[in-house]
């Protein structure tokens, strides 16, 4: 520890305030184990694995250290963090019970950092599996805003800390196209001043309220709204890094990694169906035809992308309250080689959401507090390979995806002092 400690001041470190965590949907299943997590392997209660930042890729790159991180975020169910986290150990055993024990008391404090949100806007998916107490229910969305922005303002003004990344953990918004206001910033300022203001979806609000801070920002979500082309121009104004959307953490991470091999291969893919089958709430606000469809969108866009030419693909999920968090998907693919003799191949994926999801969002905590302090700003594109639809990258491989984040890795040491 105290050798990182040395290697990270020689790198141009300076004694610095704590690192502020915001997220979005901070009592959900990926945020409680991601504030679980960060706590339990800054204590040494567990291991780092599962976070890239913490292999020898990044050695010598100055990240906050994960004892720096201090959580709080917006939630709109009622309950406490600590609740949360013992929900997902009773329910998946994914925090180990000593962990649950020895962070109890730190859990009970992060809790009093967790300000309620907004649900207005969201749908009446979102409102019927995640709707608690006092929320903020103005039907002026900025007035939503306002307040947003102020609990993000004064948590930092409390933890002494200008250093702040919004991360995006809430449940996936419905589907539709974006309101035409969000095209553009002037757009958008236009028609909040008329006199009958348009509802936005709280992640646009949410994305809103960081960006104008100045607080880098994560949609870790499908919500199309925390991106609209009209926040990214608020983005830029303010200088600030941001990405998404949707993290990818399982069925479409194995797509990015094999779908290549078929072409490396000049095999064709005549079809691939994916078939999702999960619990959990996330599974419960999915099973609202609206709400998958979402998802369905960012996981369906790579195999065209990565293959090149239009091709039968399929994405069902399907709601088994059962499962809890752990995901199981099955993919079928159909392709054909030499003298067009068709060919299959299947595979089945077992995974437990929020493990998956967890390191991914620390990792990217870390490297937009990074681009922050490079003095990066707009798309932190080389996190695309933390994305189901990284906004605005064509490359969908996940092989290329990580050259980009290698390439910008080469940069940052090159700009050390
Ligand atoms: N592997 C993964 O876990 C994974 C991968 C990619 C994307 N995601 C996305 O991350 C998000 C979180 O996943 P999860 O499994 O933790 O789901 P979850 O349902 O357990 O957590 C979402 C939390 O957000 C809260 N919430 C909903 N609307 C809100 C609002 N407007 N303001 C504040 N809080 C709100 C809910 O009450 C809930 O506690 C989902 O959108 C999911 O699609 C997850």
């Amino acid at each position: 520890m105290a050798e990182k400690r040395k290697a990270e001041k020689k790198a141009g470190k300076k004694t610095k305030s704590p690192l502020g965590v915001w997220l979005v949907g901070a009592r959900g299943g990926l945020a409680t184990t991601v504030i679980v997590g960060c706590h339990a392997i800054a204590r040494n209660l567990a291991s780092g694995t599962g976070l890239l930042t913490e292999t020898d890729l990044f050695k010598g790159i100055p990240l906050a250290s994960l004892g720096e991180m201090v959580f709080g975020g917006h939630e709109t169910r009622p309950g406490t963090l600590y609740d949360a986290a013992r929900e997902i150990q009773e329910e998946n055993g994914t925090i180990p019970l000593h962990v649950l024990k020895a962070l109890k008391p730190r859990l009970l404090r992060i809790d009093k950092e967790i300000r309620p949100g907004t649900l207005v806007g969201a749908g009446k998916a979102i409102e019927r599996v995640c709707s608690g107490p006092n929320l903020l229910r103005s039907p002026h969305p900025v007035e939503n805003m306002e307040r947003i922005r102020e609990d993000m303002a004064a948590f930092a003004r409390r933890k002494r800390t200008r250093r702040m990344v919004v991360v995006n953990l809430a449940s996936t918004e419905p589907a539709g196209p974006l309101p035409a206001c969000l095209k553009t910033w002037k757009s958008l300022k236009k028609a909040l001043s008329s006199r009958k203001p348009p509802r936005l979806a709280p992640s646009t609000l949410y994305a809103w309220a960081a960006l104008d801070l100045g607080f880098p920002f994560i949609n870790f979500t499908p919500s199309r709204g925390a991106l609209a082309p009209a926040l990214e121009e608020l983005a830029r104004e303010r200088g600030v890094p941001y990405f998404g959307n949707d993290g990818k953490t399982g069925e479409t991470l194995v797509k990015s990694a094999l779908a290549p091999m078929f072409k490396y291969r000049n095999l064709q893919v005549l079809s691939w169906e994916g078939y999702n089958i999960l619990g959990d709430r996330d599974g419960a606000v999915l099973s609202n035809e609206s709400n998958r469809k979402a998802k369905v969108a960012t996981k369906d866009a790579l195999l065209p992308g990565i293959l090149g030419y239009p091709l039968h693909t399929h994405v069902g999920i399907d709601y088994v309250p059962s499962l809890g968090d752990r995901k199981t998907a099955w993919d079928f693919i159909h392709f054909k080689g030499f003298l067009d003799f068709q060919m299959y191949m299947q595979f089945s994926w077992h995974g437990c959401d929020s493990i998956l999801a967890a390191p991914l969002v620390l990792d990217m905590v870390r490297m937009a507090d990074l681009a922050g302090a490079m003095g990066d700003s707009g798309r932190m594109t080389w996190l695309s390979i933390y994305f189901k639809k990284p906004l605005g990258v064509r490359e969908y491989d996940l092989h290329k995806q990580w050259h980009l984040l290698t390439e910008y890795l080469s940069r940052v040491r090159a700009a050390l002092p």
